[in-house]
């Protein structure tokens, strides 16, 4: 789908959506239409239950005493509360209504709203972010898909006095759009198709973008000792991978931010062998070092004033002959050893040796991972919150700022010495489980010792990576979710 911002056009043709103010308070295009149509348009909302309350919608086709094809009506609720994100919604839901509609073209009239902390362009551009996000398909292997079935709509046509402010607040946006798609398209992909060697090619691609790329692979892991890393890999007939993508931005002198994330490619839990109903998902436990390669992507394209570095550890958890078994002691880069009591408990291993290495090389102002680490943080949090573990304070703030700024909440979590306990060993310097009370708190205790002095925060991702059901901004399926939460964290905190 295109998008594009021109000024109102001076007749009202085709098909329009426009806004309405709860309690029935036409926008000012909405005006218009009711002025050109003799009053007919305000009487067929005064029949209807629609009121201009959030989430409400009505759509008339060929609209009395107007030359529209359709219009869509969408309720925006009270005007104060209209900020980014309920641009971003609104965007979403002229998708969502009008993308099977038989339009190939749509304009979404986007024009002040009263009460609202937002300018026209601002409107615009939020809206036409949040069109963007919703408008996301994976259909790259339905070969069979009928022309009908597939969306009408090509071209959104944003029309606003403003269209060149909105045009220029849009960049940004489109470039976080972009990393959102990438990743979406990475944690879509079967595990036949993304594997470790083949998600490091994709993560090469960035360096069109003015991104250095450096792939690690088993021989070199070995010899700085990445053990734990290994060890889940080693079941597996592909080969793992450590990419490191560096992104400068800022001055030579300043630390670069570092963002960590699990890339197990598919996670069978290894002999610890998972159940077979609902395996299929675990295609998408590289969920986290997805949402690091998108927003790297997100942050060169809209040229980032700061340094970043992005680690990602990609393995794939088979059960093998020659896989880990339950008992064995694996040493990590760090020195310490682990004893390896649940196999399937492997993406904490991976991002052992993915951090250690981050902080020792890079000696980054923080280090942040993403990870589907836990079945745990499912039952804690539901689909709606990340889990955020943290052992700073000023971090966590930021990070819970950011959440709520973009519409992607994560809830903090304890992460304290007295749960270090659960994850003792008899024969090494830990296990790699704590048993099943806190389970998702004792697997970033474990991480936590893999954790230098440096800042740090871990998000546990596994309850929000994947959706069942179309949100906003976003339809079922990979939600990307991290992507527009740490490109706010940067954006807000570190490019001044
Ligand atoms: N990748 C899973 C966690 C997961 C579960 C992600 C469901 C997304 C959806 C992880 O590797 C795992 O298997 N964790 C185990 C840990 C346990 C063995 C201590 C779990 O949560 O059951
Ligand atoms: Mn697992
Ligand atoms: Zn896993």
């Amino acid at each position: 789908m295109k998008i594009s911002f021109a000024k109102p056009a001076s007749a009202h043709e085709g098909a329009l959506v426009v806004t309405v103010r709860e309690g029935r308070h036409l926008g000012a295009t909405a005006q218009a239409l009711d002025t050109e149509s003799g009053g007919a348009l305000a009487k067929v909302i005064a029949k209807s239950k629609f009121e201009g309350k959030k989430d409400q919608t009505l759509l008339l086709h060929a609209p009395a005493g107007l030359k529209l094809d359709r219009l869509l009506l969408v309720g925006i609720g009270k005007g104060k509360g209209f900020d980014a994100k309920a641009a971003q919604a609104l965007g979403g839901t002229v998708v969502a209504q009008l993308q099977g509609s038989g339009d190939a073209e749509v304009t979404l009239a986007a024009d002040a709203i009263e009460g609202s902390s937002l300018t026209a362009a601002e409107i615009a551009a939020n809206a036409a972010f949040g069109a963007r996000l919703r408008s996301y398909r994976f259909d790259r292997y339905r070969t069979k898909e009928k022309p009908e079935d597939k969306p009408s709509l090509k071209k959104l046509v944003i029309s606003t006095a403003d269209h060149g402010d909105a045009k220029k607040a849009f960049q940004p946006l489109d470039a976080v759009a972009e990393g959102v798609f990438m990743t979406r398209d990475l944690a879509s992909e079967p595990a036949n198709i993304i594997y470790p060697e083949s998600l490091a090619e994709q993560a090469k691609t960035l360096a069109e973008h003015g991104i250095d790329v450096e792939v690690l692979g088993e021989k070199q892991m070995k010899k700085l000792g990445m053990g734990a890393l290994l060890g889940v890999g080693q079941g597996s007939e592909r080969e793992s991978q450590l990419v490191v993508m560096r992104w400068n931005g800022g001055p030579d002198d300043q630390a670069p931010l570092a963002f960590i994330g699990k890339g197990v490619t598919f996670d069978t839990g290894g002999i610890s062998i998972k159940p077979a109903g609902g395996m299929e998902d675990m295609k998408w436990d590289m969920g986290g070092s997805a949402v690091v390669i998108g927003l790297m992507k997100a942050l060169a394209l809209r040229k980032a004033k700061v340094n970043v570095v992005g680690v990602v550890g990609l393995v794939e958890n088979m059960p093998s002959g020659t896989a880990q078994r339950p008992g064995d002691v694996v040493t990590t880069m760090s020195g310490q050893t682990v004893e390896v009591i649940n196999t399937d408990a492997e993406g904490r291993l991976v991002l052992a040796d993915a951090l250690w290495y981050t902080q020792d090389r890079f000696k980054p102002q923080f280090m942040i991972d993403l990870a589907t680490l836990t079945g745990a943080i499912i039952i804690a949090l539901g689909d709606q919150y990340a889990g955020l573990f943290s052992n700073d304070d000023k971090l966590s703030d930021k990070l819970i700022a950011a959440g709520k700024a973009v519409g992607e909440g994560v809830w903090r979590m304890p992460v304290d010495d007295p749960y270090d306990k659960q994850i003792k060993s008899e024969i090494a310097d830990m296990m790699n489980v704590g048993g099943r009370e806190g389970g998702s708190i004792t697997a970033a205790m474990f991480l936590k010792r893999f954790v230098n002095g440096v800042k740090w925060a871990h998000l546990d991702i596994a309850g929000v990576t994947w959706s069942k059901k179309d949100g906003p901004v976003t339809p079922k399926g990979a939600t990307a979710f991290g992507v527009r939460l740490l490109d706010r964290l940067v954006a807000d905190n570190y490019e001044k």
